[in-house]
């Protein structure tokens, strides 16, 4: 995965917060254990996945993520949290100190095999990695249609969750087999959104401005086509994956 793909997502901060779905509550109850465990959030974003572990009670959470302008909006929406400027590769974290490392729709940008060594520093031993990938669930026509206009297939993640999620660790990493789960959810968005959410992705993000204005005119055409311009339910996928430190 380029760099430039990596890092694109702050251009757009705010319409990734608002737009973009949280991981299902389910998957994340089958991830971490107890509410009082001591949850790292890797590659945090903007603060999803933080927000939605407070709403299950998990408030023993910490942020790391390298893009400023996506930490600032998990620092003005959750000021109470504490967020860190780190990557994957370099965790500004002490050996042992996390129960559990979540890392949603993020592991594809790490480099798995310095990501692995560094998240297995910074877990306990029997801690959790859980990884997630939430996106809207081609298996819907219009859905999968408008996925590619947005190019989502070209990041993997459906395709990924298909297969069954069979991650492998990197060789020598310590980590068990591993287990995945898929959970399914839907929420009510304005068909206006559906669209602006093809431009949170970095499919979308690097593309050149004429060609990212052209995504959007074609998503609101498919959806003025396919479902109207009212508010539309739209199915959400969460694939999630975990495995054990040994
Ligand atoms: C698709 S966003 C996911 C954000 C958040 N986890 C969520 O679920 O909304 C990917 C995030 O990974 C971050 N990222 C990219 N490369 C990274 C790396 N090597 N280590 C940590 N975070 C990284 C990006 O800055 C971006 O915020």
């Amino acid at each position: 995965m380029t760099t430039e793909r990596a890092r694109s997502f702050g251009a757009a901060a705010d319409d990734y917060d608002r737009l973009r779905p949280a991981p299902a509550a389910e998957a994340l109850r089958w991830l971490v254990p107890s509410p009082q465990s001591r949850v790292l959030d890797l590659a945090a974003g903007t603060g999803l996945v933080t927000r939605a572990l407070a709403a299950e009670g998990v408030h023993g959470v910490v942020a790391v993520e390298p893009d400023d302008a996506m930490r600032a909006v998990l620092t003005a929406r959750s000021p109470g949290v504490r967020a860190l400027a780190g990557t994957a590769e370099d965790i500004p974290l002490p050996d042992g100190s996390v129960d559990v490392v979540l890392a949603a729709s993020a592991w594809h940008w790490f480099d798995a095999e310095r990501a692995a060594t560094e998240i297995a520093r910074v877990l306990r031993p029997g801690g959790v990695l859980g990884l997630m990938w939430s996106y809207s669930d081609p298996d819907t026509d219009w859905v999968a249609d408008l996925r590619r206009i947005g190019r989502a297939e070209a990041q993997g993640s459906a395709s990924l969750v298909r297969s069954g999620l069979s991650l492998e660790m990197p060789a020598g990493a310590p980590f068990g087999t591993g287990e995945s789960r898929v959970f399914r959810r839907s929420a009510w968005m304005a068909a206006q959104d559906v669209a602006a959410m093809l431009g949170t992705y970095s499919s979308v993000l690097t593309l050149p401005a004429a060609e990212r204005r052209d995504v959007q005119r074609r998503a609101r055409a498919l959806l003025t086509e396919r479902v109207g311009n009212d508010p539309v339910r739209v199915p959400f996928v969460t694939g999630a994956f975990r495995t054990l430190r040994s």
